[in-house]
């Protein structure tokens, strides 16, 4: 075990476990700086529960930990025992956490929001352009020596200029994806959300204000009652919902084939939001439909099929994997350990900005359950 984990401040009367090395050397200061031991773990595997668990041991104060990890009742049980209080997802998402068995332990979870958003919604767009125009099957064809005469219909793709994008889940990254779609191709934009995203509309009427004032065509939003509305008439759809019961296979072939025949399909959420083999299906059956996908449902697995489709674009759910974000990330996930460890309270403005300057504010700055009984950034 000694060399799958690398202790850094071994004197630190606090001790952080890190289950895997994050970008940047910004999040180690912060928790050296609190007088944390810190052990990060050196494998590039998932590591199992029971590996966190052994090294947890008997003393603990926090965990950051990945979402290719379980944090289960167990696990906060254990963290718990040894004397832990914080645990922070490195990762905006937290469906792999169970908040409530956290709560109950009286541990403070965090994640790491904010940083980003434009990160993650620039791989949708990415993966939207290249689907539309088969960026990834024509690089195929040129590295395969096939390109022998330019062709008036070689790679012929889809059009996206003034077309309709669809959402489902508007918050911070859906509304950042659908914003870039809509001023950088005048599309119409149709969405799906249980909360109306009033800004979102209000920038989109504006922006369509002033593509009036220079005598060009508007672009409209809409907010869609239904899903089925947003599937009928979208052109593009992003799926942008948080996962959890209800958003549970939200997408199978049932909803499938209500969308148009030569839709995009783009998932930068998570992958059990779509019924994978249901997708593979639809592809299979409907090459003029195309699918850009970053996560998938039993990740690292995919769906037998889906790789030898030429209508798919798939990557390994790195939607967040900008250099600076994942930096960024880390001194969040970091800042959100230290603060609970050195008593400051939770943050409570969604702009977490200030945690990335020379002078953070002393406060944990992303805690989910801050709001829970007998967890330590309640002062209430
Ligand atoms: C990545 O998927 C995240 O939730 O941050
Ligand atoms: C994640 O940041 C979201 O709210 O979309």
């Amino acid at each position: 075990m000694e060399d799958q984990w690398k202790t850094y401040n071994p004197n630190g009367s606090k001790r952080v476990i890190v289950t895997k090395e994050l970008p940047g050397t910004k999040w180690l200061d912060i928790l050296q700086e609190s007088d944390c031991r810190v052990d990060v773990g050196q494998s590039r595997d998932i590591v199992s529960n029971e590996e966190i668990k052994s090294t947890i041991g008997e003393k603990c104060d926090g965990v950051i930990g990945q979402l290719t990890e379980d944090w289960n009742e167990e696990l906060f049980e254990a963290l718990n025992n040894a004397g832990g209080t914080a645990y922070s997802n490195y990762a905006v998402g937290y469906d792999n956490v169970s908040v409530d068995a956290a709560s109950k332990n009286g541990i403070a979870v965090g994640n790491t929001p904010g940083v980003l958003t434009e990160t993650t919604a620039e791989m949708a767009v990415a993966l939207t352009y290249s689907v539309a125009r088969r960026v990834v099957e024509a690089d195929e064809f040129m590295r395969n020596g096939k390109y022998d005469s330019w062709l008036p219909d070689l790679f012929l793709g889809n059009r996206l200029w003034k077309k309709t994008v669809g959402v489902i889940g508007a918050g911070r990254i859906g509304s950042a994806y659908a914003r870039m779609m809509v001023q950088g191709e005048h599309m119409d934009l149709i969405y799906y959300d249980i909360y109306q995203n009033k800004q979102l509309e209000k920038d989109v009427k504006a922006f369509a204000k002033f593509l009036e004032s220079h005598g060009e065509e508007p672009v409209s939003i809409t907010r869609a009652d239904s899903i089925e509305e947003v599937l009928k008439t979208a052109d593009v759809l992003s799926l942008h919902p948080v996962l959890n019961d209800k958003t549970f296979h939200m997408i199978t072939g049932k909803e499938l084939a209500m969308m148009k025949k030569d839709a995009i399909l783009i998932n930068v959420s998570r992958g059990p939001v779509i019924k994978e083999a249901d997708l593979v299906e639809h592809c299979r059956n409907n090459p003029d439909f195309r699918a850009g996908l970053d996560v998938f449902e039993d990740e690292p697995e995919m769906e037998p099929g889906l790789p030898d489709l030429s209508n798919v674009t798939i990557v390994p759910h790195i939607a967040s994997a900008t250099r600076w974000t994942r930096e960024g990330m880390a001194v969040l996930a970091a800042s959100n350990v230290a603060g609970i460890l050195n008593n400051y309270p939770a943050w409570e403005d969604e702009d977490i900005s200030p945690f990335l300057t020379d002078d953070p504010p002393k406060a944990a700055p992303s805690i989910i359950n801050a709001q829970a009984d007998g967890v330590p950034s309640n002062s209430g």
